[in-house]
């Protein structure tokens, strides 16, 4: 039967840009897909649908987008827009990309809940709830401010206290105010819609499930079940319903209440499938029904208990076809020097600085996936680990074969490998490939990118590459190839490690796809699939005799260690950090001088007169595209409220695709004189900001106005 796998990644907030942690997620999901993905012949053929979506609902992107002078969906949409460079730029491939704000979600969040009515699963009760009397807006904890009933100290959110820890409802607040007009809330009742946990059928329900074998972590299931408590005494209802203004799905048959957002975002996992589906011609229903259909969450260790309690309970009773083939893979947080990552001590790795700074995408992948086990631990970067571990095993053992062995192929014998190999050869593959017990080395590490066990499957690939270089360290090629008569020995060691080297190259496809994919070219392969590691037959080796090759370029460089000194943020300002003591709130914090960056040196004065010569405006991007023989620039149409469109070319294509540009603001230089290039008149001139070390950081961002600007309008 074919497996088919539906996986998932929780779906992130669309309030922020990526964080580390994200791409820590999306990385694991990305290497056990890819794997899962290279199956296609040999150990039972896997179809995989890997897919994720933007979390849009709920009160702060609905309060973030009513400061931005936007409406939500508009607010989303940009966010959504930031995602593809950090996704593509870290090899993660998703199928989908998707939203929570989207009809699928709606029909199926309402369809759920619908059959959750049926099974007698949803109550109503009245609460007392929070009030801005001012706003006319029920209060979410995180809209409340006052002071800490432990602490005392001011200014501290409704469910806890930032200063001494304490967690609270916002009830026990002293002097509570509303974040949105310092009013004092009012406790107002209210009439909210409950998912009955409490029910004896979702307790008989749960323990079964998590106690399925192979379902779940055992740590989880030890902590779950303490949730659940001896008989279920310990589960309680949960509150799904929000009021009226609240950016979500509205609850059918309940005006003015809204889905409560954990309970339509893992529906998101559900819409952004069925969305995909309907992309590609696939019958969602169909695909669900299949008995060979397995969903996989790949989740942080923080919301276990939307997706261990209230996610399979949600599925069971309303039918989910897959629940009993749902699995959820959690994993622990990502810290730097074994503490949370933080602005304020300069620990925080933003994804962009990582790419900007010029590092390479797979060596984070690498030494992500040799930390990551299938145990719920934090795994911890530190950057002289970082540094020690990619340039030890990709540069000094996996790059460093084929180094020391294409050059050869290349000139003594045109490029192409031995058409048969000497015993003593065969002899050293099958060392390397083969376990002592007799067993492939290919099996077990399938099984443990199988099992999420990447760092035990990256250990044996790197002792595969031990003997590897054993095996060319022993025969010396370098010494072979200046003697005349030992050309047919040159030739049969350097096509043996070449033969190695591209079995590593498969093995570490998952975790190295970008690597995969230039090797492929380099040996004139075709798709790797995991089949080919077997030395059964001499699959091994059989396909690379007597081939061309192409010529040998460097694969990957070592990390310089003064990259991991730029990676780092610089320690936010204390001041800034610290929450002010009391006392001297009313004061203006007496800032330090921030440290001096790399900059461009400023240029000489001028006057106001000299600049207001400059006419800036406000430019809407009608129309953006490649131009034909420029590998620089794009040309850009222009609007800037004149009543004609001008064409101006700018050198951002290393960065911005067309699409993206189309439909968005920018700033320009109006009255710039028309300049004659090759490719047409440039009629301006777009403002962007650049670097000054323009190698170290060879990033170009044009100027977006904030929202509220339009086209014309003159900047000052
Ligand atoms: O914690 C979070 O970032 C949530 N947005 C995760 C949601 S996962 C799924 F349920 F959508
Ligand atoms: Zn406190």
């Amino acid at each position: 039967m074919t497996r088919k796998l539906f996986v998932t990644t929780a779906l992130p907030y669309a309030n922020a840009a990526f964080h580390i942690g994200h791409m820590m997620e999306y990385i694991q999901a990305d290497i056990w897909v890819r794997f899962q993905r290279m199956q296609a012949e040999g150990d039972g053929l896997r179809e995989v649908h890997f897919v994720g979506a933007d979390d849009t609902h709920g009160t702060p992107i609905m309060i973030a987008a009513e400061k931005e002078g936007i409406t939500p969906q508009e607010f989303v949409a940009k966010i959504a827009a930031g995602r593809p460079q950090y996704l593509d730029g870290f090899h993660i491939a998703f199928d989908n990309w998707y939203s929570t704000d989207s009809p699928e979600n709606v029909e199926l969040s309402q369809g759920i809940y619908r059959k959750l009515r049926e099974a007698g699963l949803i109550q109503t009760k009245t609460v007392d709830r929070f009030f801005d009397p001012v706003k006319g807006m029920f209060l979410a904890d995180r809209n409340i401010k006052g002071e800490c009933p432990k602490c005392h100290a001011k200014d501290q959110y409704g469910d806890n206290c930032e200063v001494c820890g304490a967690a609270y409802q916002p009830t026990d607040l002293i002097n509570p105010y509303s974040v949105f007009t310092n009013a004092t809330p009012i406790l107002k009742p209210s009439e909210q819609y409950f998912f009955k946990l409490s029910d004896p059928r979702c307790f008989e329900f749960l323990r079964d499930w998590l106690n399925t074998p192979g379902r779940l972590q055992p740590e989880m299931v030890n902590k779950v079940s303490e949730w659940l408590g001896e008989a279920g005494e310990k589960l309680a209802d949960w509150d799904i319903s929000r009021d009226a203004p609240y950016f979500g799905i509205p609850i059918p048959d309940a005006p003015n209440k809204y889905f409560y957002v954990w309970l339509d975002a893992p529906v998101g996992y559900l819409a952004s499938l069925k969305n995909y589906c309907g992309k590609k011609g696939i019958d969602y229903d169909a695909l669900l029904a299949d008995p060979g259909t397995e969903q996989i969450h790949f989740i942080g260790k923080d919301i276990v208990s939307f997706h261990l309690l209230f996610w399979p309970a949600m599925l069971e009773f309303a039918k989910h076809p897959t629940i009993d083939r749902m699995r959820v893979a959690v994993h622990g947080h990502l810290t730097v020097n074994n503490e949370k990552m933080s602005k304020s001590r300069g620990t925080g790795i933003s994804p962009l600085r990582y790419l900007n700074l010029g590092m390479n995408p797979e060596w984070l992948r690498y030494y992500l996936a040799y930390k990551l086990n299938s145990r719920v631990e934090d795994l911890d970067f530190t950057g002289d680990d970082f540094v020690a571990r990619v340039n030890s095993d990709l540069i000094g053992k996996f790059v460093n074969i084929a180094s020391r062995c294409a050059g050869f192929i290349a000139k003594k014998f045109d490029g192409k490998l031995a058409s048969s190999l000497s015993a003593a050869s065969q002899e050293w593959i099958k060392k390397a490939l083969v376990a002592e017990d007799g067993s492939e080395r290919q099996a077990s590490i399938a099984a443990n990118f199988e099992s999420r066990e990447f760092g035990k499957a990256l250990r044996e690939i790197m002792e595969i590459a031990d003997v590897a270089n054993r095996f060319v360290d022993e025969n010396k090629p370098w010494i072979l190839a200046k003697d005349e008569g030992k050309v047919a020995e040159l030739h049969d060691v350097c096509t043996a490690a070449l033969i190695l080297f591209r079995q590593l190259t498969i093995l570490l496809s998952p975790v190295l796809p970008g690597v995969a994919a230039n090797v492929r070219t380099f040996l004139n392969d075709a798709a790797y699939t995991w089949a080919e590691t077997s030395v059964a037959n001499g699959a091994a080796w059989q396909p690379m005799l007597g081939r061309t090759i192409g010529a040998y370029s460097h694969l990957m460089t070592r990390v310089d260690a003064k990259m991991i000194e730029d990676l780092f943020d610089a320690p936010a300002q204390q001041a800034a950090a610290a929450p002010a003591p009391a006392a001297a709130v009313e004061a203006a914090p007496a800032l330090e001088a921030p440290a001096a960056g790399d900059i461009e040196e400023l240029s000489p004065e001028i006057s106001i007169d000299d600049f207001t010569k400059i006419d800036l405006r406000i430019a809407k991007i009608v129309n953006c595209e490649h131009v034909e023989g420029a590998g620089k620039l794009l040309r850009l149409t222009l609007d800037v409220g004149e009543g004609r469109y001008r064409n101006v070319f700018s050198g951002i294509k290393s960065m911005y695709k067309p699409e993206d540009l189309v439909g968005k603001l920018t700033v320009m230089v109006a009255n710039l004189a028309p300049r004659k290039m090759k490719f047409g008149v440039s009629e301006g001139m777009v403002l962007a900001a650049s670097a000054k070390d323009e190698k170290a950081n060879p990033g170009i961002y044009v100027l977006n106005p904030w929202p509220g600007a339009e086209p014309g309008m003159r900047v000052r």
